[in-house]
């Protein structure tokens, strides 16, 4: 019993839940952006500094958010251990490696993008997290701290969009191995399956990162 919490068995699968977790965070992380673009004027600025003074006051959100960054450095750890692991466990590559044949370019570059999306994710925070919670950020009209004006005038930057559309590509095919490896893990990737988990995987790594990308395309295309 105590071995398992020891094996490569146990952290895979801690790394899933907390990688699957992360997606349920990207959900609702995504609902509540969506709000700087299918609003407009007034109306977005005032219920955006709302939801934002909700998120970050509300014990229950609290909670979450905690929930949330220790699964962001729990998965990175595990999963940056897990792979170490199996390099030490085969140092010299397959002397045939068959490419795409045998895996896709994702599953091969799982670290690289990995760290890749850890920095969009540092660079993000400090961006926003941080002068929201910890900056000296104006009020609007309403006595709100005016993040809805912060995030429209970041994204006034072409630079700044692109970098967000290109960490969102990254994000995509980290997605795509990622919950298709997650199914796996968790022993649900048989062979009757195989044909749904991989519907599910692709859709939710089109999807969350398509939708995310718009948000600073279009905030962007207004400015
Ligand atoms: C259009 C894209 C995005 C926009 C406009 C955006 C906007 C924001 C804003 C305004 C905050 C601060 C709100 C607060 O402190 O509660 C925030 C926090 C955060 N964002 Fe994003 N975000 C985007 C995409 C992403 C993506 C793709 C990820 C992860 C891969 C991410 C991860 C986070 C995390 C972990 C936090 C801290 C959440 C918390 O404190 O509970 N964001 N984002």
């Amino acid at each position: 019993m105590n071995s398992y919490f020891y094996s490569s068995v146990f952290r895979k699968t801690l790394a899933t839940l907390s990688g699957f977790f992360l997606i349920v965070f990207l959900f609702g992380h995504l609902a509540g952006n969506l709000q700087l673009v299918l609003l407009s004027g007034d109306v977005a600025q005032k219920q955006f500094n709302e939801y934002a003074l909700f998120m970050t006051s509300n014990p229950a959100v609290k909670i979450l958010s905690y929930l949330t960054y220790a699964s962001i450095l729990l998965h990175a750890a595990l999963t940056l251990f897990l792979a170490i692991q199996s390099k030490k466990a085969r140092p010299i590559d397959y002397e045939v490696s068959a490419g795409s044949a045998n895996s896709s370019w994702a599953s091969r570059n799982m670290p690289m993008l990995g760290i890749l999306v850890m920095l969009f994710i540092l660079i993000h925070m400090k961006s926003f997290w941080y002068e929201m919670h910890f900056g000296t950020i104006g009020n609007d009209p309403w006595g709100h701290k005016d993040l809805y004006t912060m995030t429209v005038v970041a994204f006034q930057k072409w630079w700044y969009t692109a970098f967000y559309v290109i960490s969102m590509v990254i994000l995509g095919f980290h997605l795509r191995h990622g919950v298709e490896s997650g199914f796996q893990t968790l022993g649900l990737k048989t062979r009757k399956y195989i044909g749904p988990i991989q519907t599910i995987s692709q859709t939710i790594a089109i999807l969350i990162p398509a939708a995310f990308a718009i948000i600073p395309i279009i905030l962007h295309l207004q400015s």
